[in-house]
């Protein structure tokens, strides 16, 4: 199977009461753990590539070991999308260099130029055969290099999202109910809780209509204990509760995007290698068991937290 795009994903999704996940790719061995879970499980998966990352790896490399992988896997059906698009021109050069879907991220301008510049994406993108997932509500966190405090986040006015829809033609949207970027998205102490009351508004305007949660690792303990243990300083980590998670995956939520909890199992996993085998320099050896522990992790949402094994 070549490369799609997300439309069949999330028809299926919707209808079918689960999730398709988004794991960000930066590498071949992130690529393969991703991808290779996904077989095993049979469920049809969203590889996505930031700025950063295209400013790390390369726009070539990472479509190449994308191709790659759908070469490798040809029985599930792979998208290929930007996340957090910045610019029209940014969007243009992964429709024009064989991306099938991408975001273009206006929601921190105001709210009729972000309607503006989001047609205009979806305009060329449509014309290029590739779909457009938009934004609306802003999220805490850490993305691209750009820190929201959480005094600017803001989430998801019910009453904006059918009029942007419409004046768009966006084909998913990604809302701000409570989830941020990064390790730490709740307080210690708190009682992490996503704002489900909201998301049902927007369902009730926006019927059938796809719906994506940015900032959705759930910070497993496991490995920020394995940090901690293991020369690292992560205190007071923490992510978006997976039964939470699963609840969205029902509902309208048919994207969820994941990437600190693969960054976790990676940095955690070498940490604890080096410090067991001080002797140790062939990057193979500590890059072997951090691709292992990611593929356990995403064959883990895969099952109890998107609901998407045997969907493909
Ligand atoms: O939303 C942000 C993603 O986790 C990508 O992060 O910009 O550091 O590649 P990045
Ligand atoms: P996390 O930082 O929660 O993994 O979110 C990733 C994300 O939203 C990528 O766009
Ligand atoms: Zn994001």
């Amino acid at each position: 199977m070549a490369l799609v795009t997300t439309t069949e994903m999330f028809k299926k999704a919707y209808n079918g009461g689960y999730a398709v996940g988004a794991f960000n790719v930066n590498n071949m061995e992130i690529v393969q753990a991703i991808t290779e879970a996904c077989r095993e499980e049979k469920a049809p998966v969203i590889l996505q590539v930031s700025k950063g990352a295209r400013a790390y790896a390369n726009h070539t490399y990472l479509v190449k070991l994308v191709e790659a992988a759908v070469l490798e896997c040809p029985e599930i059906p792979i998208a290929l999308h930007l996340d957090h698009g910045d610019s029209f021109e940014t969007c243009k050069s992964c429709i024009d260099g064989g991306f099938t879907s991408v975001m273009i991220d206006a929601s921190s301008k105001p709210f009729a130029e972000n309607i503006e510049i989001t047609r205009k994406v979806v305009e060329y993108a449509h014309g290029h055969g590739v779909v457009v997932e938009a934004e609306l509500g802003a999220l805490a966190g850490v993305e691209d290099e750009v820190s929201v405090e959480a005094d600017h986040a803001h989430y998801t006015r019910p009453e904006e999202v059918e009029e942007f829809v419409a004046k768009t033609g966006c084909d998913s949207l990604a809302i701000a109910i409570g989830t941020s970027h990064g390790a730490y998205k709740f307080k210690p102490g708190t009682n992490p809780q996503l704002r489900f009351d909201i998301l049902e508004e927007i369902v009730k305007k926006l019927p059938n209509f796809p719906i994506v949660l940015h900032g959705s690792s759930s910070v497993p303990q496991e490995y920020v204990d394995m940090v901690n243990a293991y020369g690292g300083r992560m205190p007071g980590a923490i992510g978006v509760p997976e039964e939470q998670l699963r609840h969205a995956a029902q509902l309208a939520v048919c994207k969820i995007n994941i990437d600190s909890d693969l960054r976790l199992a990676m940095t955690g996993t070498i940490r604890k290698f080096f410090a067991e085998h001080p002797d140790k320099f062939d990057p193979r050896e500590y890059l072997k068991p951090a691709r292992a522990n990611i593929k356990e992790l995403v064959r883990h949402k895969l099952i109890h937290v998107l609901g998407c094994a045997g969907k493909a």
